[in-house]
């Protein structure tokens, strides 16, 4: 169901610098860099960042002054503080390694249901789904999932997909390259308010397309 969409997701959008050399350390830095800032100014700041933290030892031994100078240009800095904060809890309690099961993870401060599904499933390669406003809309609707955008859709669609319901095809071997895959279709094709289905290489089997819901879903409720 999903072998056009890695295809165009591998042709188009493989070049990113986090999705060479990958590492559970280039996960963690770069899956909270991208929770807030778009992919260019990522990719614009991310190499600096490394150069000066190239391991997680190093960005442990660090203080938040330093992290924070480092972080320049990518914003919301709570984000570099709870990245340091990640480094050094798992620098100091699980000897430098991250880990990769998902209690674990989400108990260390810093970081959230997100991030510790990222490191899992783009991280580490293993069957896990990165929920972010992307992953959110775009599999809201390829399965017609007609539930008010936030918590409780995410959690839906987690629901589902740990009972087996959809993407049954996100396997361990593909997990980090569909992970990915979903998300450059939610920037540059399925897009909130714009979705360019004449491009898209999923719309054979989205259900919202078929249906022409795409405008509809996910459903946004005015407050
Ligand atoms: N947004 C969040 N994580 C991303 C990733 N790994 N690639 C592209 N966009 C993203």
């Amino acid at each position: 169901m999903f072998k056009k969409l890695l295809k165009w997701s591998s042709e188009q959008h493989s070049h990113l610098p986090w999705r060479e050399n990958r590492s559970l350390y280039l996960t963690l830095v770069s899956e909270i860099m991208l929770q807030q800032t778009t992919v260019q100014t990522v990719v614009n700041h991310i190499d600096r960042f490394l150069k000066k933290y190239p391991t997680l030892k190093s960005l442990a031994q660090s203080n938040e002054e330093e992290v924070c100078i480092a972080w320049k240009g990518l914003g919301y800095y709570r984000r570099a503080r709870n990245l340091l904060s990640a480094a050094q809890d798992i620098q100091l309690n699980y000897g430098g390694k991250i880990p990769t099961d998902i209690d674990t993870l989400k108990s260390i401060k810093g970081i959230g249901d997100y991030t510790a599904n990222a490191i899992i499933g783009i991280g580490a390669g293993k069957r896990a789904l990165a929920v972010d406003a992307n992953l959110e809309r775009v599999i809201a609707r390829i399965y017609a999932i007609d539930i008010e955008k936030g918590v409780k859709l995410q959690k839906e669609i987690y629901k589902r997909f740990y009972n087996g319901e959809i993407l049954k095809e996100l396997t361990d071997n593909n997990s980090r390259e569909l992970n990915e895959a979903f998300m450059d279709l939610g920037r540059v094709i399925c897009q909130a308010r714009k979705a360019d289905c004449v491009l898209c290489p999923v719309k054979r089997s989205c259900l919202s397309f078929k249906e022409g819901l795409v405008e509809s879903i996910p459903k946004v409720v005015e407050k």
